[in-house]
């Protein structure tokens, strides 16, 4: 079973920083997943979560964005990158990460470039975001990344338009709430290469159908190494992790 750092070497440094994807490679991982939202300017930012009330704890002094307490309340979507990536989003998990920022999908891409396989979580389409899938892959391109990083998303109809785009693009279908016989019926005509399903939903008859289809399972977010050999045995082919030394050896 392959391990996936889950927003990065999550369990040990703030999630989707880059203090997690280096932390991640230290660790010895081989594949990182990451979130992506896209700011009002079109930058592709790496974070979980719709806005920074979670993670984000203050501006720099002297910072000319208007009030903290109203930043952090703001959707990315109607953010500018810089405002955005100016919040610390590090001191919340430990002080010791005060000052780490937002980072940008290209700055995670250099990163891992020869390092680890990239799974790139698009958190919403372009009904949400003009143009993401467009900008995901030009950039996926740019960085020669088509065989190591792999397009996944809840929002299917942003899989396939990334698909029209992009017919070497690599695709993981998220099940979430669809039913199986449509998500099926719908990575196959993606040509998506892997079903990427919750701890919950890993029952030996989501797996198998899965993987009689010729489609990998992936499973997240798998905490505890005593969930490990359950999934071995379902045939699960990869799990997505806080903890890249999770039951190691794992690849
Ligand atoms: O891609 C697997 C997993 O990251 C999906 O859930 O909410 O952690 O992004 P979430
Ligand atoms: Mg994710």
């Amino acid at each position: 079973m392959r391990l996936i750092a889950h927003r990065g070497a999550s369990g040990h440094a703030p999630e989707n920083t880059l203090a997690a994807f280096r932390l991640a490679l230290e660790m010895g991982a081989s594949a990182i997943e990451l979130d992506v939202h896209q700011t009002r300017d079109g930058e592709l930012a790496v974070l979980h979560d719709w806005d920074l009330r979670r993670t984000g704890r203050g501006l720099p002094k002297g910072h000319p964005a208007r009030s903290w307490a109203r930043l952090r309340r703001i959707r990315v979507a109607d953010l500018t990158f810089r405002d955005l990536s100016a919040a610390d989003v590090g001191s919340w998990f430990a002080p010791r990460f005060s000052g780490e920022r937002i980072p940008r999908l290209e700055d995670v891409l250099k990163l891992a470039a020869g390092r680890a396989e990239l799974h790139v979580e698009l958190k919403k389409g372009s009904r949400l975001y003009p143009c993401i899938e467009a900008r995901v892959v030009d950039l996926l391109r740019r960085f020669d990344a088509l065989k190591w990083a792999v397009v996944s998303s809840f929002d299917h109809p942003a899989l396939f338009t990334a698909r029209s785009l992009e017919p070497r693009l690599r695709l993981g279908y998220l099940l979430g709430m669809t039913r199986m016989k449509r998500a099926l019926a719908e990575a196959a005509e993606l040509r998506a290469e892997s079903l990427n399903i919750s701890l919950r939903q890993a029952t030996a008859k989501r797996v198998g159908l899965a993987r009689s289809m010729g489609l990998k399972v992936l499973v997240y977010t798998v905490n505890k190494a005593s969930d490990l050999p359950r999934l071995e045995k379902l045939g699960v082919d990869g799990v997505f992790s806080n903890h890249p030394d999770l039951g190691r050896p794992l690849r």
